[in-house]
């Protein structure tokens, strides 16, 4: 048995899950475990230092796998704007027909599609199980997108360290972090996340006070040497949800198993 769902039809995708676009983790090993186990992948085209790199990376997931997925492009404020035009233009000379895009302003990439579509909606955020899942069919979503559970498998391409962090942490293990900066981002609670965190508290801080903190290359290096401190990582709340650090598919396959069991039996039975 399966879920299906107006995002499944459309998307031509076994199950109901989509894996969000997830900087330094969005690459070939973790999309293409995604796509074979039936659910939708998404490359983070940032990731990759240039637009010739996603192509290359692109290729490397088509040898991976032959299921459908997509490319996240996130248009976010940055210290050093990446080309977006020409990561767009990578994305599309790919053949790639799944796009994502998120964060600040990218009308100017969807705005001719929205209008044309009539979109299947997915629910995001505070997803980890098959409870959420099952809530968020429920509640009209066609599917769910999770980010932080699919950082904590086998298959995401970060440092064991994070992922065991990701699993010993509860729901109050992060910090908001830019909230005066009014760009608020939730990240992991660690050293580096209480530093800003302490910065912004004392009033009237401005981004050049924390940009050294936050830098995206600190960050990275800090995930290069599986340092947790080391830098800000995001994590959503869902961390609280997560006990484990399955493979791709047996996280997707029990999630699904889970789902169809709760809406047989738990949900149908209370229907007299
Ligand atoms: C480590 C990490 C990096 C992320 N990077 C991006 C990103 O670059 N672009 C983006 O649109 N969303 C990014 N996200 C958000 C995810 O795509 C997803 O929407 C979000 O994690 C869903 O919430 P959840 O973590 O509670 O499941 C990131 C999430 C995580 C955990």
């Amino acid at each position: 048995m399966a879920i299906k769902t107006r995002f499944t039809e459309l998307f031509g995708v076994e199950h109901p899950i989509a894996q969000g676009g997830m900087q330094w983790v969005g690459k070939a090993e973790l999309v293409s475990a995604v796509a074979n186990a039936g659910a939708l992948g998404f490359l983070t085209a940032l990731t990759q230092p240039t637009p010739e790199a996603l192509s290359k990376e692109i290729a490397r997931t088509r040898e991976m796998t032959d299921k459908p997925f997509g490319v996240n492009l996130t248009i976010l404020p940055a210290m050093t704007p990446p080309p977006y035009a020409e990561y767009r233009a990578a994305i599309i000379e790919s053949g790639i027909k799944i796009v994502e895009t998120a964060g600040y302003k990218p009308q100017e990439h969807v705005d001719h599609a929205a209008d044309k579509v009539k979109i299947p909606m997915l629910a995001s955020g505070g997803i980890a199980d098959a409870r959420g899942l099952v809530a968020a069919l429920a509640l009209g979503a066609d599917g769910v997108n999770m980010g932080t559970r699919f950082c904590v498998t086998q298959e995401a391409p970060i440092p064991m360290a994070f992922k065991e962090q990701m699993v010993a942490n509860d729901e109050r293990q992060t910090d908001l972090i830019f909230r005066t900066l009014h760009n608020t981002a939730r990240v992991m609670r660690n050293a580096v996340s209480q530093e800003v965190v302490q910065i912004e508290r004392a009033g009237g801080a401005k981004f050049e006070d924390v940009a050294h903190l936050v830098a995206g290359t600190r960050g990275r290096d800090a995930l290069a040497q599986g340092d947790t401190d080391g830098g800000i990582w995001s994590a959503g709340m869902v961390q609280g949800l997560i006990h484990d650090i399955p493979t791709v598919k047996d996280l997707v396959d029990g999630m699904v198993a889970e789902a169809e069991a709760l809406i047989r039996g738990r949900l149908a039975g209370m229907v007299a």
